[in-house]
């Protein structure tokens, strides 16, 4: 059973979507065993407790510099020492030398078809914000490995979705929350959990 820790810092949504596919073993051989959040407000905190699920805060402002930040996140994870770690809207930064130790286990979830609307300054409802400005017909979302440069790790999953004329950012946002991210995040983790993912040059490929 692969060992997993969700990091997060808000609603939480992806998370709970996480336990359930592990309770309805759509993730066939993973459990999730921690979850961190950045923020102590955060009402995946709440989803958690309620699942019995060994739960830390490492927030920014407890700490003086990122550094010290970066290195308490670090001795969390090392002391867990989880498979697979998951970014499901943890909107902290994550360190080279958390990157370094947990290569190829680091997957985030992105709410674009990265390349599009990625990189700094591109998370929350700026992102469908964007899109919409920009005038695109489809949009979606992407699960990738993380890796030193930001949302420009290995792709592993991408889906997409029709964009309506009457459609807002926030019901941009709900629809590929619901039709997309529900999806293919939990497809993601189980491919991982049974070791199917394959990176060859920077391209995944899943075994079947
Ligand atoms: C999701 O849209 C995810 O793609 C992004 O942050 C959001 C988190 O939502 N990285 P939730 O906290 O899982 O509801």
């Amino acid at each position: 059973m692969k060992k997993i820790a969700v990091l997060v810092s808000g609603n939480g949504s992806n998370l709970q979507n996480l336990i359930d596919a592990c309770k309805n073993k759509t993730i066939k051989n993973g459990k999730i065993i921690l979850v961190i959040s950045s923020n102590e407000k955060a009402f995946a905190l709440s989803r958690a407790k309620k699942e019995n699920i060994k739960t830390v805060v490492v927030s920014r402002s407890q700490f003086n510099c990122a550094n010290d930040f970066d290195e308490a996140l670090f001795n969390v994870l090392i002391q867990y020492s989880p498979d697979l770690i998951v970014l499901a809207g943890f909107t902290q930064l994550i360190s080279k030398k958390i990157i370094n130790s947990f290569k190829n286990k680091i997957i985030n979830i992105h709410p674009s078809l990265i390349p599009s609307f990625c990189g700094k300054g591109c998370f929350g409802i700026n992102v469908h914000k964007m899109a919409l400005k920009r005038g695109v017909k489809v949009s979606g979302a992407t699960v990738h490995f993380v890796n030193e440069n930001f949302d420009e790790g290995p792709i592993i999953a991408q889906k997409a979705i029709e964009i309506e004329p009457d459609d807002t950012p926030s019901s941009l946002q709900q629809k590929i929350l619901q039709n997309v991210e529900y999806n293919i995040l939990p497809k993601v983790v189980n491919w991982f959990c049974l070791n199917r993912i394959k990176i060859k040059e920077n391209i995944v490929s899943i075994e079947v």
